[in-house]
């Protein structure tokens, strides 16, 4: 008699509270590694949400952990705690390894720096192997699918030909190729440009933006800032722990390891519409960056007329004149026509930063100068 086989454990597990939107979730991610030395840790706790159809970057100085991450993503790799929640599945959580290496060969398409394709096989060939991997499509649709996404990237006429003969752009054009050969929702690259010249690098990206505009997610890791100004999010790694992107947005300047002391000192604080946060001659006891809604700045002149100086959004910030002069607020400030969300820096740690970083204190002064100015001149209540 055949032994009873145990039935078969549920692939990967349903996860009911995820976000509806969010394609990738980090909850209190942490990786530990051990060495000689002993065991250090990588990942501090990282909490990242992703929606479906965005385009990020995720840069960081090297050794701050970006493959890292994406690993605990792409399940190269597993957390040591936390939580990793892909296209709706617990991508950890009861699963086997061959149940997610199956499921990552439907559901992701990785990219790595170096390329990684079988030297023996033609381009071609490459890009049918995930195909064949996960049986996906009929077996005899899978060479004109590959060749359809060979030609997508250009490279039609090349299909034959091994990897070494064609250049390196190209090579990692065949790899892209590879990677969507499923068709997956998600694009996870780690340093897709980083051994390609300035031309490879755009021609990449061009196709990357083209992923996205059809519905694609992509997360990708890159050190080139050209790249980073074409996403439509950036995730700043430092030291293990990612950059509350509301400060690295408002403060671009500032150096990691002062974006990361922010991010870990900073109080949120919520205001009603109309809601006064600062009173004229009041003293400041906060640096203020706008998370969410519109504070106005309003001047209160004689007889209870009051003009509405500038409107500050989203990523901009106010406090920072009077905290650098060391004055009080030079005028009211309070919420726009809907709540308003703002991450508050203490003064004490604010002015420290600055006292450090001489020349983010500069830029600043003239970024704010710049903006009310524009302000003043662009909000018709206020322009004479
Ligand atoms: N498998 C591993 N075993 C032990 N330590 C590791 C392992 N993988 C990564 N590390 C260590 O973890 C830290 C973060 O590495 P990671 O590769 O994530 O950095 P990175 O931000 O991708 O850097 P780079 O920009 O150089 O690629 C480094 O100190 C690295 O040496
Ligand atoms: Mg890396």
């Amino acid at each position: 008699m055949k032994p009873r086989r145990t039935p078969p454990r549920p692939a990967l597990q349903k996860v009911s509270d995820a976000a509806p939107e969010a394609i990738i979730e980090m909850r209190g991610v942490v990786k530990k590694f051990s060495n000689a030395a002993g065991e250090f840790t990588v990942l501090k706790g990282v909490n990242v949400q992703i929606n479906r159809g965005e385009f990020v970057s995720i840069v960081g100085k090297s050794g701050s952990g970006k493959s890292t991450l994406l690993n605990m993503i792409t399940g190269i790799d597993r957390p040591s705690e936390g939580q990793v929640i892909v296209n709706h599945n617990d991508i950890y959580t009861g699963v086997s390894e061959s149940a997610r290496s199956k499921w990552r060969g439907k559901n992701l398409g990785i990219v790595f720096q170096f390329f990684q394709l079988l030297p023996m096989l033609t381009l071609l060939e490459n890009v049918m192997l995930p195909m064949d991997y996960v049986d996906m499509y009929d077996f005899d649709e899978r060479p004109a699918r590959a060749m359809e996404l060979l030609k997508l990237v250009g490279l039609e006429k090349f299909a034959n030909k091994l990897p070494i003969l064609v250049s390196t752009g190209q090579q990692q054009l065949a790899a892209i190729a590879r990677a969507m050969a499923c068709d997956p929702p998600l694009l996870i690259a780690d340093e897709p440009t980083g051994n390609l010249d300035t031309r490879s690098s755009d021609a990449i990206i061009a196709l990357f933006e083209q992923f996205v505009s059809r519905g694609k997610t992509i997360v990708m890791v890159t050190h080139d800032p050209s790249l980073t100004s074409r996403t439509h999010r950036n995730i700043i790694i430092s030291d293990g722990a990612t950059i509350d992107e509301a400060i690295s947005r408002s403060l671009p300047q500032l150096r990691h390891r002062h974006m990361l002391e922010f991010t870990k000192l900073a109080e949120r604080k919520t205001y009603q519409p109309r809601e006064t946060i600062l009173s004229s001659d009041q003293k400041l006891e906060y640096f203020y960056i706008i998370r969410r809604g519109e504070v106005e700045v309003v001047l209160q002149a004689r007889r209870n007329k009051e003009t509405v100086l500038s409107r500050l959004g989203a990523d901009e910030f106010f406090g920072e004149i009077e905290l650098l002069r060391g004055g009080k607020s030079i005028a009211n400030i309070r919420a726009g026509s809907e709540p308003v969300e703002l991450t508050a820096i203490p003064r004490a740690d604010f002015t420290r930063v600055m006292d450090e970083s001489p020349i983010t204190a500069e830029t600043l002064s003239r970024i704010v100068q710049k903006r009310l100015e524009q302000h003043r001149m662009a909000d018709p209540r206020t322009r004479k």
